[in-house]
């Protein structure tokens, strides 16, 4: 065999060992599955006390089916005969008579989950990256090979429907104490541990009676429930996957080959769906922008300095930190850096969930009032007011003092980089690294080329980006760089549907329904009027400027920092009342269709590479409507 190794150790026990070659990662292509049929053949003649599957492969256990594979399918027969594959093996799998185990240490995804579910125990190895998913939903299609049959069997419908409708990843802890693990063990004792479970004898633990109702007479009312909630968040005409899924599991026991052809939510209508091809586009975008990341040779950076602990600045420390590096953080005085570090600590406490991790990353971030981390740092992340001399005189000074290595970055919206790096000795050094708000939500960082930054500069902040486990985003140096270029125009189309008298609530539920994650009126309110009036001014200016928003701005209606702006906010949410008027599926093309032709023109313009670029960049930076394919594909797919 070319992929797996088998291994046959004193207790009799078998190790099926998967090493795909050529590959970093494990995935289940046909000829690895095809293989993992011979490792059954074995085991068939040759029957173990016991059968553990691990990987050989120190990225993780498997990262699932392989995508790449996925799209050259061109038939529905074809996707049927793909699922069929995997379903049959993993049910010859789950049938055999000597007990078998998963031992998974790192990402175990899609199908690597769904060969883990099939073997009679699973061990997660406590360590960061361990980490189980159903993520199909998020490719468009759905988990077919036996997850949606077997997750609901051992860890109950409802955490087996949060993970397959919404492709969440689990823990080793959580995945425990959830029963998907059986056991959860740190790295040094795990072999011991599955040749322990895998002898043991012990038979896989129960559902909690009410658990198994749930999975029996009761399915249909909780696949009732549930389909109201995602009902919530996804039409059925958008995205046909989570609706299959909820049918496949309550209706055909999980088995995506069992729906007639016909159905919605057969296979054969999600494979012919747009929606489909596009997730999966969506997929190979982050693929291309996590490769940005790999051109930076030996850079590794791992002291970041950083100035301005404001709204941006305090928030990219804590996600630096977050992700492992020292991180000091400079402001004028001690009391400003002070929220910051509060945020940072609640950030800390919700994302790592384990008292002592977030006590390590609260003592990474560093309050350096006097800037001392500026000599040390790898990276300096400028993020001060928005003001040419203050950011000339800062990046001035910063020179002199900074290793000649460290790269010099600004945070910088709305000012050309070139303005700023003439004050540089060496304005070759200085790069923008473009956040968005709020640094934690969004996955997208764009990184500026001026006129004068040297490539290699470029390269290496694309590589810090993916360091901190952002997607980069090369762009070049014009107003609003890509994300802000495209959404001004669409936020102006929107307040002067406003002047000509639509509530915010029909403007905001056009384009709701279009499949943005929030309307651009709330978005304007969300970044602020007086900032929203100061971009559209200097993005797109003209003399038909909106004017219920000056009116707004000038009475210190600000939006929601100020509590009230287009809408009244209590206790930060918006308070929206009804909603009519003008139909939304036409209200919805008159307001993207800015977005659409500023998209268009700034690859015309070389600010963005190519036109995947900016459809990769315009999803992941402003979460514009993913079933799409992102904003220049829809242009063109459009009827
Ligand atoms: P902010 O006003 O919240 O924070 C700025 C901070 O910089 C303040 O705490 C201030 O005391 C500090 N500061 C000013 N001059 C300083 C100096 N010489 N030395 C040390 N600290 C100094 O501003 P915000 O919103 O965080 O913006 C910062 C930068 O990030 C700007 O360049 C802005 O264009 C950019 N940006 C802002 C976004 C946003 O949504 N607010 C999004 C992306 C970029």
């Amino acid at each position: 065999m070319k992929h797996w190794t088998l291994q046959r150790d004193a207790d009799g026990i078998t190790w099926a060992i998967l090493d795909k070659a050529g590959a970093s990662t494990n995935t289940l292509g046909a000829e690895v599955m095809a293989e993992l049929g011979q490792v059954l053949d074995e085991c068939d003649r040759n029957p173990p006390k016991g059968l553990i599957f691990k990987s050989g492969k120190e990225a993780g256990f498997i990262a699932g089916a392989d995508i790449e594979e996925f799209t050259t399918l061109d038939s529905p027969e074809k996707a049927r005969a793909l699922v069929q594959r995997g379903w049959d093996i993993y049910n010859r799998l789950a049938a055999v008579r000597y007990p078998t185990l998963a031992l998974v240490r790192g990402h175990c995804m899609g199908g690597g989950t769904e060969l883990a579910l099939a073997c009679r125990y699973r061990i997660a190895v406590d360590e960061p990256g361990t980490k189980l998913a159903l993520p199909e939903v998020m490719l468009g299609i759905v988990p077919g090979w036996g997850g949606m049959l077997r997750l609901p069997q051992i860890v109950g419908p409802a955490a087996a429907l949060d993970m397959m409708l919404t492709g969440k990843n689990i823990d080793a802890k959580r995945a425990k104490r959830m029963g998907l693990a059986d056991e959860c063990v740190p790295p040094r004792v795990m072999e011991n541990a599955a040749r322990m479970l895998v002898l043991s004898g012990q038979s896989p633990r129960e559902l909690p009676f009410m658990q198994k109702l749930m999975n029996g007479p009761l399915k249909s009312m909780v696949a009732n429930k549930a389909r109201d909630q995602v009902a919530k968040r996804a039409s059925p005409r958008h995205y046909p996957a989570p609706y299959a899924i909820l049918d496949m599991w309550a209706n055909y026991g999980g088995n995506a080959l069992a729906v007639p052809v016909d159905k919605p939510t057969s296979l054969d209508s999600i494979f012919v769906s747009p929606t489909t091809k596009n997730l999966v586009r969506v997929f190979f975008f982050q693929e291309r922008l996590k490769g940005f990341g790999k051109e930076a040779g030996s850079f590794a950076p791992r002291h970041v300095h950083v100035i301005g602990a404001g709204v941006m600045g305090g928030d990219i420390a804590a996600w630096c930190a977050l992700r492992g590096m020292t991180v000091t953080l400079q402001d004028q005085t001690v009391e400003r850096i002070a929220p910051a570090m509060a945020r940072a600590a609640k950030l800390f406490e919700k994302k790592l969930r384990d008292k002592k991790l977030a006590r390590f990353a609260l003592d990474r971030l560093i309050p350096d009032p006097a800037g001392d981390g500026v000599r040390q740092a790898d990276v300096i992340i400028e993020a001060i007011f928005e003001n040419l001399e203050a950011k000339r005189a800062l990046f001035a000074d910063i020179e002199r003092r900074a290793k000649p290595s460290a790269l010099l970055a600004s945070n910088t919206s709305s000012l050309k980089l070139a303005d700023i790096a003439t004050a540089l000795q060496q304005p070759q050094r200085l790069v923008g690294i473009h956040f968005f708000n709020p640094v934690a939500m969004m996955p997208l960082v764009e990184v500026v080329a001026g006129a004068t930054t040297s490539p290699d500069v470029a390269k290496q902040a694309a590589a810090f980006v993916r360091k901190i486990d952002k997607l980069p985003l090369p762009v070049k140096d014009a107003p609003g760089f890509l994300v802000n270029a495209v959404l001004a125009p669409y936020m102006n189309e929107a307040l002067r549907c406003i002047d000509e008298g639509m509530s915010p609530e029909t403007i905001d539920a056009a384009m709701l329904a279009f499949g943005m994650p929030m309307g651009p009126v709330e978005l304007a309110d969300t970044v602020g009027l007086d900032v929203a009036v100061a971009v559209g001014e200097q993005l797109v200016g003209g003399n038909d400027a909106p004017k219920k928003v000056l009116e707004l701005v000038k009475a210190g209606k600000l939006g929601k920092k100020s509590g009230e702006g287009f809408y009244r906010y209590v206790d930060g949410k918006a308070q929206k009342v009804g909603a009519g008027g003008t139909a939304p599926e036409e209200l919805a093309q008159r307001l993207v269709a800015p977005l659409l032709q500023a998209a268009k023109r700034l690859v015309e313009q070389g600010v963005v590479a190519d036109a995947e670029l900016a459809d990769a960049g315009v999803i992941f930076g402003t979460g514009f409507a993913p079933y799409t394919g992102g904003p220049l594909n829809y242009l063109q797919s459009r009827p």
